[in-house]
């Protein structure tokens, strides 16, 4: 472990060096993480929505990833409110919120999404449209309410990632995160719990990964080869916190070879403690192992910030778990590349700029009211 005579001074310097992701240089390792907030009536966002974004960007906020948006498929979600990735009107929303994001010096990329089984058919933007998965089977095991998906299904789904990723390229975004985890369609896939299928994309680890590689694989084609594509997945489900993906590193490989091969260029680790390992023997975490197993950038990410810990490095009490000492420790050694914040940047949005310059006394505390307002 480093030890410098002053922590601000190595909080500075650890978390602001640039990193490279393909094409993209991001000023440094602070990630927005992709939080669904519901201001975007109609699918749209608007001037609230890009000054969300652009408040933490001009804060030091080095990579923007999204809210949760929309891809142009019927089934793909649940709500008005959440912003959709297609349509001119939606899409032109968002070529301001990149503006925007872009002229305040932040990077940005949209988090695209399918939720998959967890629609409730009924609800809008689409009512008719039925829920779709891997077998029709939500996340707690329930069957009966959707439809498992066809060979033109899976073909239609996989064709709105591609042209979702070949917009946000045309109107300006830096990259693309596809989101593959919590549960949703793309997990639904990689989850032997949701996926009983018989065909090419269920069975072993590999066979259910096919659906998410044919996705990076389109969308790697219809965007240029220097566009970062991120990959988000998680060991956990949104209603199943102790579902895993992978009981060891050999099947997590086995899912993470593939995605890679088809072109992930950074895979985004999503834990809800980034500080617990995620297997037996080693103190890595998911997103370390990503690492080690694919040679790819990874983001780590779960409750930077929110703990009481985080703060003592700056009274001089080491590396506890959870505290920012712990965080930096591990980006030194490389483990991971950058380090999303969700909660915390919700509460602050100085957040990073606050870290970066040492003023930790003046970060409010997270409470959980931010989440009410687009603050
Ligand atoms: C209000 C809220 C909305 C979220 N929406 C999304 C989402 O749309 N996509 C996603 O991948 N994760 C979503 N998450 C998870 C966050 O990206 C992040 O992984 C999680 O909050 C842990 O990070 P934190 O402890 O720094 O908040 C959401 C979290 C919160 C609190």
């Amino acid at each position: 472990m480093t030890v410098t005579a002053s922590p601000t001074s190595r909080a500075a310097e650890i978390l602001s060096r640039p990193v490279t992701l393909n094409g993209l240089t991001v000023p440094n390792r602070i990630v927005m993480a992709p939080m669904t907030r519901m201001f975007s009536p109609g699918g749209v966002p608007g001037e609230n929505v890009r000054s969300y974004y652009a408040r933490r960007a001009a804060a030091g906020v080095g990579l923007i990833v999204t809210e949760g948006t929309y891809v142009g498929h019927e089934s793909a979600g649940q709500s008005n409110r959440v912003p959709r990735f297609h349509g001119e009107e939606q899409l032109a929303g968002w070529a301001k919120v990149a503006e925007d994001v872009h002229a305040a010096g932040g990077k940005i990329v949209p988090q695209l999404w399918h939720i998959g089984m967890v629609r409730n058919q009924g609800e809008p933007p689409y009512a008719d449209a039925p829920a779709v998965g891997p077998s029709g089977i939500r996340v707690d095991g329930t069957e009966g309410t959707g439809k498992a998906m066809t060979r033109g299904d899976l073909d239609d789904v996989i064709g709105a990632f591609a042209e979702a990723a070949a917009a946000a390229e045309r109107i300006g975004f830096d990259g693309v995160e596809l989101h593959g985890a919590h549960g949703y369609l793309i997990d639904q896939f990689l989850w032997a719990g949701t996926n009983r299928r018989t065909d090419a994309y269920g069975g072993d680890p590999v066979a259910r990964t096919k659906f998410a590689a044919e996705i990076v694989a389109a969308v790697r084609e219809s965007v240029s080869p220097e566009f970062p594509v991120i990959f988000r997945y998680s060991q956990w489900k949104q209603e199943a916190y102790d579902a895993r993906l992978a009981e060891t590193p050999e099947e997590l490989e086995a899912i993470l070879t593939p995605l890679a091969a088809a072109g992930v260029d950074v895979f985004h680790a999503s834990t809800r403690r980034y500080w617990l390992p995620e297997f037996e023997g080693s103190d890595l975490n998911l997103a370390g192992w990503t690492k080690k197993l694919t040679g790819r950038p990874t983001i780590t990410v779960g409750s930077v910030g929110l703990d009481g810990d985080f703060l003592r490095a700056f009274t001089g009490e080491g590396a506890e778990l959870g505290s920012l000492d712990n965080l930096l420790d591990r980006l030194e050694r490389d483990e991971f590349d950058l380090v999303a914040v969700g909660r915390a940047l919700l509460q602050d949005p100085q957040w990073a700029a606050k870290v970066l310059e040492g003023r930790i006394d003046e970060l409010n505390p997270y409470d959980g009211t931010a989440l009410k307002t687009l603050s």
